[in-house]
């Protein structure tokens, strides 16, 4: 039953990331260029209609990433436990983390309505390009840790077992 849910952690977040990246990256390169074609009032419809839809996504997205994400992080054991003490694991984690908050409040800044969040929301080409280079790190970050993390226990364990 253990191995589900981590299974299904798993493709969610990860399914999450397809959608919610692919989403952003559709915006910047097609939607944006395509849409400035249109007269004013037609583009400002056209937002509108847009950023009404794409709010839900954003909103569940953020849900559903810190869910299966602290899930992924606190309920399933990590390289940086016993055996195993990979170190460069929490920083790591710690870095994307930090960076993901960045995208999040970016994220939400985007499809809301916040003043805090109007210099964003003016130059949506610029703010879509940072949001998609700081998603490429994260994903960047999560693969590294993957596979750092699958090394550091192979290390351990031909340390441990100098047969195999
Ligand atoms: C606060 C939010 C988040 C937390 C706590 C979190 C945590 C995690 C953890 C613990 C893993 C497993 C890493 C491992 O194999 O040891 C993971 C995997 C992953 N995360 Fe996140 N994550 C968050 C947000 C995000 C975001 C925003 C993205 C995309 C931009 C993302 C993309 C991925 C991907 C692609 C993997 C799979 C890596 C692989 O298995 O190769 N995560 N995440």
């Amino acid at each position: 039953m253990e191995d589900v849910i981590n299974v299904l952690s798993r493709w969610v977040h990860v399914g999450t990331a397809i959608v919610l990246i692919g989403g952003m990256a559709f915006q910047r390169f097609v939607l944006l260029p395509s849409a400035a074609e249109l007269p004013d009032a037609e583009h400002d419809k056209l937002r509108t209609a847009v950023m009404g839809r794409w709010k839900k996504f954003i909103h569940i997205g953020i849900g559903l990433f810190l869910l299966t994400g602290f899930y992924n992080y606190l309920g399933v054991p990590t390289p940086a436990a016993e055996p195993i003490r990979w170190k460069l694991y929490h920083p790591l984690v710690g870095t994307k983390i930090l960076l993901a908050l960045a995208l999040f409040a970016m994220s939400s800044g985007m499809v809301g309505r916040s003043n805090a969040f109007a210099g964003l929301r003016a130059n949506p080409k610029r703010t879509l390009t940072i949001m998609l280079t700081l998603a490429a790190i994260i994903i960047g970050i999560s693969g590294f840790l993957k596979v750092g993390g699958a090394k550091a226990m192979r290390a351990k364990i031909s340390v441990s077992n100098p047969e195999l």
